[in-house]
C-alpha cells in the first residue's frame, strides 16, 4: 500500500447491512418485500405515487434511526487524515458515510434525506414523509418525489466518478453484489486505466474474478483493518 495516494473506493447495501439496513438482493429478489419494478422505477412511480411515497417516507424513518457501524467509520477516519486524493462513491441513498465521518463522499444513486421539486428542480434536504403532499419550500407546488436514481435514470456525477478513477492508484469496492451497472463496470474501468484493484465483500460477487484481490468477510471487521494497513 507504499505507492498509494489516489484513492477511489465504491460502497453498495453491504456496509449497511450491520447498521440494520436490509441488502437489496435478498434471495427472495425483493427490496423490503416490493418488487424492484413497483417502487424504483419512473413508471412504478407514475402508476402509484402513494406506495412509491410511503416506502420511502418509510426508508427515511429507517435511516434516520439507523448508526454507522465500524466500517464507515474507518472511512471516517480515512477521509480526516488522507492527504491523497479521496472519493467515496456510494450506491447507498443512507447517510452513514457522512454520520461515519467522512466528507469526500458521492451518492451516485441519490438520498434518501434529499427531496427533488420536479416542478422547479429544487432539491431539499428532507427528514420528514412526503406521502402527505407537503408542497416545495421553494416554488409550493406539490411536485416533489424522493430524490433517487430509479432504474432507467442517469446515476448522478458519471464524469466526475470516471475521471477519479482514471487518476486513481487504488480502487477499492466494499459490500456490493456488482449486479448493477454502471457501477458494476467500474472494475474493468480501473484496469484498463492500470489501476490496482480490491474487493471487500461477506462472499464472492459477480466481478470478484476481474479483481486484483478479494478478502471476504464482514465489512465492519475488514474495513478497519484495510484503513489500519493503508494509513501504515
Ligand atoms: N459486509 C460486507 N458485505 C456484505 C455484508 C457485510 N456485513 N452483508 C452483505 N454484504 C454483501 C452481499 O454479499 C452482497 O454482495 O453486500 C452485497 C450487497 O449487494 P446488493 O444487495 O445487490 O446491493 P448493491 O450492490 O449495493 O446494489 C446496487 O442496486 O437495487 C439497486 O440502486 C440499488 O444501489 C443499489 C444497487
Amino acid at each position: 500500500m507504499r505507492d498509494i495516494r489516489n484513492i477511489v473506493i465504491l460502497t453498495g447495501a453491504g456496509i449497511s447491512a450491520e447498521s440494520g439496513l436490509r441488502t437489496f438482493r435478498a434471495e427472495d429478489g425483493l427490496w423490503e418485500d416490493h418488487p424492484v419494478e413497483e417502487v424504483a422505477t419512473p413508471e412504478g412511480f407514475a402508476r402509484d405515487p402513494d406506495l412509491v411515497q410511503r416506502f420511502y417516507d418509510e426508508r427515511r424513518a429507517g435511516i434516520l434511526a439507523a448508526r454507522p457501524n465500524a466500517a464507515h467509520e474507518a472511512l471516517g477516519r480515512l477521509d480526516a487524515s488522507w492527504e491523497g486524493e479521496l472519493l467515496i462513491v456510494t450506491q447507498n441513498i443512507d447517510d452513514l458515510h457522512e454520520r461515519g465521518g467522512a466528507d469526500r463522499v458521492l451518492h451516485m444513486h441519490g438520498e434518501a434525506l434529499s427531496v427533488w421539486c420536479t416542478a422547479c428542480d429544487a432539491r431539499h434536504r428532507w427528514t420528514g414523509t412526503l406521502r402527505d403532499g407537503p408542497p416545495c419550500p421553494s416554488c409550493g407546488q406539490v411536485a416533489m418525489r424522493p430524490d433517487i436514481v430509479w432504474f432507467g435514470e442517469m446515476p448522478y456525477q458519471m464524469d466526475r466518478i470516471f475521471h477519479a478513477l482514471s487518476g486513481a492508484d487504488l480502487f477499492l469496492s466494499i459490500g456490493t453484489s456488482g449486479a448493477v451497472y454502471p457501477a458494476a463496470g467500474f472494475v474493468q474501468h480501473a484496469r484498463e486505466s492500470g489501476v490496482r484493484t480490491l474487493e471487500l465483500n461477506l462472499e464472492t460477487s459477480l466481478g470478484s474474478r476481474l479483481f486484483d484481490e478479494t478478502r471476504l468477510g464482514r465489512a465492519s471487521e475488514l474495513v478497519p483493518l484495510w484503513v489500519d494497513e493503508v494509513l501504515g
